[in-house]
């Protein structure tokens, strides 16, 4: 059972996350394409791994395969990801900030906006939904149950459209995860770099706990 609407999912990034993602999409049942920035014939070792459900592709074509598409690449890099294709769909957001890769980015040192904010700023007709954010890649295929194991593992859905966060909060279901909503993107600070809830196993009640502690850098 896939969630309506919702057969091909596009990649765009094919690394740690990004074929983690790829992995569950096609083991619950989706069609996937996958795409780097070094072009679909990298990716044939991958492809060959996913099965007969994957096809590599350049981003454009992930993006415009994708009933719902996955940024997941290095943050710096994020002007690059194909602004037309993605149009009215709904776009996962997994990046986060370091600036030791990302180089100096003025909007986020100063807190006047957040990492995914800054996707849906150049994306303006797509839906941004922060999500994967805040779970290491390995655990993505591992760290899944099915729905009610006590202590099933929770991650958070930031976005501004409930309609997309609820798709997306279906999708963390069948990948074997309760998902707690924040209902902005703006709100997507409290999951961010270096808050409790970062990279820490955590149920429902516990994530919540996460992100009522949380604090802004500046606040730290
Ligand atoms: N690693 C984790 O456990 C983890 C957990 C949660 C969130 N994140 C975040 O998720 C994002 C991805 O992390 P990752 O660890 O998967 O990174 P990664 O292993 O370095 O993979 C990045 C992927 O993005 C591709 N890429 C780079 N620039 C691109 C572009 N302009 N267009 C299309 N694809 C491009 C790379 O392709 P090439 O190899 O061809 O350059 C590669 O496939 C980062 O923002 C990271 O902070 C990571």
């Amino acid at each position: 059972m896939t969630v309506s609407g919702v057969n091909t999912i596009g990649l765009i990034g094919a690394g740690n996350i990004g074929s983690q993602l790829a992995r569950l999409a096609v083991a619950n049942g989706y069609d996937v394409v996958v795409s780097n920035s070094r072009g679909p014939e990298t990716l044939q070792g991958l492809v060959t791994e996913l099965g007969g459900n994957a096809r590599a592709a350049t981003a454009a074509e992930a993006a415009a395969a994708g009933d719902l598409v996955v940024v997941t690449i290095p943050l710096k890099d994020y002007e690059s990801v194909p602004v037309e294709p993605l149009a009215g769909k709904i776009v996962i957001d997994t990046n986060n900030y370091y600036p030791q890769r990302d180089g100096r980015i003025a909007e986020l040192d100063d807190e006047s906006t957040t990492v995914s904010e800054l996707l849906q700023a150049h994306l303006p007709a797509s839906r941004v939904v922060k999500a994967f954010n805040h779970i290491g890649s390995a655990d993505l295929t591992t760290a899944g149950t099915s729905s009610g194991t006590p202590g099933r593992r929770a991650l958070v859905v930031a976005g501004d459209d409930a309609e997309a966060r609820a798709t997306v909060a279906a999708l963390l279901e069948e990948f074997g995860f309760d998902a707690v909503e924040l209902d902005s993107l703006a709100e997507g600070w409290r999951i961010q770099r270096d808050t409790p809830g970062y990279g820490v196993p955590a149920d429902v009640a516990q994530l919540r706990d996460h992100l009522t502690e949380a604090k802004r850098y500046r606040d730290m």
